[in-house]
């Protein structure tokens, strides 16, 4: 898994071909879908490691993980062994009715690796499988509804969640809801979310505000990312998680953590929560849990997932795709490779050199008005009215051949999440370029 971090770029970026498929692509999928302008998209035809390749030939240096996807690079060789593997006997199998094997066992993986881990093994967890990371926030907000009787639900300003409808009504941007408002079923409240640095006043000001909510409301769960990802890398205060957890168990609320994106080592450790002592009661998981195809998880101790109705025939909560057995082998390879290897990645230290290296370079620019990050998730805010955002800044990337996406409610940040197996080198040499070319041409 070499790092050569060179860009090589064969064409002008987007070449031909993308630009011809873009054209194409413009008449066929509703124009909501794909970002296309001159400078974007590129179309990928291969990716390996940390690096991708488009259609035309030229190869991207991958600061993004393909969402967050590939932490453990694209392709591992593991990962797609087993997909292989398991594609030669069964793809698809009956997930609530007649399952494949594999799904037992990924349900089984998944209590060790949250729950038994966090209990020291006097805990369980139990899972239902969805296939994309709304599924799994909504399974558990469905799980919040069967365990507490209650209906209503805090979620925090800036929180990203997905676009499903029940995941959606706890997603914090305007632009994502405003269309669909009345159509929104209203059960969530929301509180801001607390930045580091901001004083025990602010921290204060969430806790009462969470306390009057839960005075007056039918709350029965707190869902909250254990850093914004989407909302723009943001890193709450550390009393901020165990706050939440008094408060719900004083209020017969529970603690959901949607790890969809911090989970599995993003942010060097396997889930987020462990930065703190705190242990969620469900946990959403989804993205780099298989690092290739479609799934995501929501896992609940037993107790609280015990409120579940056991299954007579017919499934309270189910999909078609269900415990799909392509994707748990490869959610089960991917697990693997976690457990043996990410240690030795030295994620937090990486990404001190990253966030080091971001901020000697940056730190003092007039456009920049925050670096931060914890493991590698990384993100450099923009001030308001910077004469360019990143979105600009990233099509410039991409032209230098480094893929990178803008984050934050308003794209205000430029967010940096590299697959976790990139080297120190590379990520100072990323830096590098993000600061001498990116922002060359966006004061
Ligand atoms: C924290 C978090 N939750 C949920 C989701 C939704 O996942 P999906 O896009 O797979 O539905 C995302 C997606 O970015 C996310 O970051």
């Amino acid at each position: 898994m070499g790092d050569v971090s060179r860009p090589k770029l064969c064409t002008a970026i987007p070449g031909m071909e993308s630009r011809r498929l873009a054209r194409e692509l413009k008449k066929h999928e509703v124009p909501t879908v794909t970002w296309v302008t001159k400078k974007w998209p590129v179309f990928w035809r291969r990716a390996k490691g940390v690096h991708v390749w488009d259609v035309d030939g030229n190869r991207f240096l991958d600061l993004t993980s393909a969402f967050g996807v590939a932490s453990l690079g694209h392709s591992h060789p593991k990962v797609t062994a087993a997909i292989r593997k398991q594609s030669r006997d069964l793809c698809h199998a009956m997930g609530d009715v007649h399952p494949a094997e594999a799904k037992a066992r990924l349900c089984a993986r998944l209590s060790e690796v949250t729950f038994e881990r966090w209990t020291g093994g006097r805990g369980e967890g139990q899972a239902i499988l969805c296939n994309a990371g709304f599924e799994a926030v909504e399974a558990a907000l469905k799980t919040a509804k069967l365990f507490t009787r209650k209906r209503g639900v805090i979620a925090f300003e800036g929180a990203y969640h997905g676009l499903g409808y029940g995941a959606l009504e706890a997603t914090w941007r305007t632009d994502f809801r405003q269309p669909f408002l009345d159509q929104l079923g209203h059960f969530v409240e929301f509180v801001p979310y607390p930045r580091e640095g901001a004083g025990e006043e602010a921290l204060a000001a969430v806790e009462k505000r969470i306390r009057e909510l839960a005075g007056n409301r039918e709350i029965g769960a707190i869902l909250v990312e254990p850093f914004q990802g989407r909302g723009g890398e943001v890193i709450p205060p550390a009393g901020f998680l165990p706050m939440l957890r008094r408060l719900c168990d004083r209020g017969r609320m529970l603690l959901i953590a949607d790890e969809i994106y911090t989970g599995f080592w993003r942010t060097g450790k396997w889930f987020g929560v462990e930065h703190t002592k705190v242990v969620p009661d469900v946990v959403c998981l989804g993205k780099a849990l298989s690092g290739t195809l479609p799934i995501s998880a929501c896992v609940g101790k037993s107790e609280v997932m015990g409120a579940w109705p056991e299954s007579a025939g017919e499934s309270l909560h189910t999909s078609t795709f269900l415990g799909n057995p392509l994707a748990c082998a490869a959610a089960l390879a991917s697990l693997d490779v976690f457990e043996s290897e990410a240690a030795g990645w030295n994620v937090m230290q990486k990404g001190g050199v990253l966030l080091d290296e971001l901020r000697r370079r940056l730190g003092a620019h007039p456009a920049v008005k925050d670096i931060r990050g914890i493991g590698l998730m990384a993100g450099i805010e923009f001030v308001a009215g910077a004469k360019r955002m990143p979105s600009v800044l990233c099509e410039r990337l991409l032209a230098r051949g480094i893929l990178a996406l803008p984050s934050g409610s308003r794209g205000e940040v430029l967010g940096i999440m590299p697959p976790l197996v990139m080297n120190g080198e590379t990520l100072q040499w990323a830096a590098g370029e993000i600061a001498d070319f990116g922002f060359r041409i966006s004061e």
